[in-house]
């Protein structure tokens, strides 16, 4: 639904180059909700700004719905009248919600529909729709300094849906939110892209939010994207530094000569009782360092670190009867094996 190929941004101001995107391929699919997560200045909203060309990217191309933007961008008043019909598909949500005060609610989400040319009989329709569909049926007559900051981003969303968009893009929604408006925002969102099918590509900086909302997520650094996938793909990573922030599991080693293995269950490998199987096969005593279960992206997923006596290398054959019912495993320490024998 989403595509950027080598997708780079240089912003030059004052004889200064900064290069905030670095060859990005991002590719997010229809009716997935997709989360960016990075560090402040990673270039988290470059990329956003470049996917619905708020932002000339400097080069690379950028793919909405089938239909590439960055062609339609700067070339004449024809190809500018299809971006922005083009653009008017894509639904845009900021942090600071950015409604216009002296208007009032229903005002707000009506912007969108007047620079469409809608009359006014089926601007006031959509917008009293919308306003239903996010809550706020009863606020269309307030104005902005008249609402919570969660009702105002409700409004936010409403307004972004004006021109019933196929893709919605969020900058930051919920980050000026408290954690119990985001998490309503966040459900609203899940609604939404259920509902009608919206693909979102959001951005953020808190795992919370990938957490509960996203199917997928990539992870920014310094303009590049360092890691993606579904939640699933990631949490099947060894050493992906995602699943690790999206499920994190505490305890260390007691001693040298201890091993240390992360256990990642998933789906049907959850309902088989593999630690005493593997205690009794190998007369081995385990201790659980840490232990957790919980929903990550709408999935159940477990995770367990425990603690095997003597070094790697005298465990190899216990962690070979792991890997072989299918688990997800982790030596802590071993990444660089890890990676050579996944990639076998
Ligand atoms: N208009 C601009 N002119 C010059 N440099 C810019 C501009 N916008 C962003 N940058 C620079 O580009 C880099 C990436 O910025 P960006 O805003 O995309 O980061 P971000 O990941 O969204 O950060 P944050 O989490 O703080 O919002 C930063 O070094 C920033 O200073
Ligand atoms: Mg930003």
């Amino acid at each position: 639904m989403i595509t950027t190929t080598d997708l780079t941004k240089v912003y030059r101001s004052r004889g200064r180059e900064v290069t905030a995107l670095d060859g990005v391929d991002l590719h997010v699919r229809e009716g997935e909700v997709y989360g960016v997560i990075g560090q402040s200045g990673a270039g988290k909203s470059s990329l956003i700004r470049c996917v619905n060309l708020l932002e000339r990217p400097t080069s690379g191309t950028v793919t909405v719905a089938g239909e590439d933007l960055t062609a339609l961008a700067g070339r004449g008043p024809r190809a500018g009248r299809e971006l922005r019909r083009a653009r008017s598909r894509i639904g845009m949500v900021f942090q600071h919600f950015n409604l216009l005060s002296s208007r009032t609610v229903q005002d707000n989400v009506e912007l969108p529909l007047e620079i469409l040319g809608k009359s006014g009989k089926e601007r006031s329709r959509k917008a009293l729709e919308l306003l239903d569909l996010v809550g706020l049926a009863d606020k269309a007559g307030a104005y902005p300094a008249q609402l919570s900051g969660g009702q105002k981003q409700r409004v936010g969303i409403a307004r972004a849906l004006a021109g019933d968009p196929k893709v919605l893009l969020s900058d930051e929604a919920t980050s000026a939110l408290d954690p119990e408006t985001t998490r309503s925002i966040l459900a609203l969102l899940r609604d939404l892209n259920r509902q009608l099918g919206l693909t979102v590509l959001l951005i953020t900086h808190e795992m919370d939010v990938v957490k509960s909302v996203c199917d997928s997520a990539a992870l920014m650094e310094n303009g590049r994207i360092v890691e993606s996938g579904t939640v699933s793909e990631l949490l099947a990573t060894p050493g992906s530094e995602l699943a690790a922030a999206l499920f994190p599991l505490g305890g260390e080693a007691s001693g040298d000569d201890r091993t240390v293995v992360d256990v990642t269950f998933q789906g049907e490998s959850a309902t088989q009782p593999v630690i005493s199987q593997l205690a009794r096969t190998y007369n081995i005593d385990i201790s659980i360092l840490g232990a957790a279960i919980d929903t990550v992206g709408g999935l159940q997923v477990g995770r367990m670190r425990i603690e095997l006596p003597g070094r790697y290398e005298d465990n190899v054959v216990p962690i070979g009867f792991l890997r072989e019912k299918g688990l997800q495993i982790d030596v802590l320490g071993h990444e660089a094996e890890l990676v050579k024998e996944s990639a076998k």
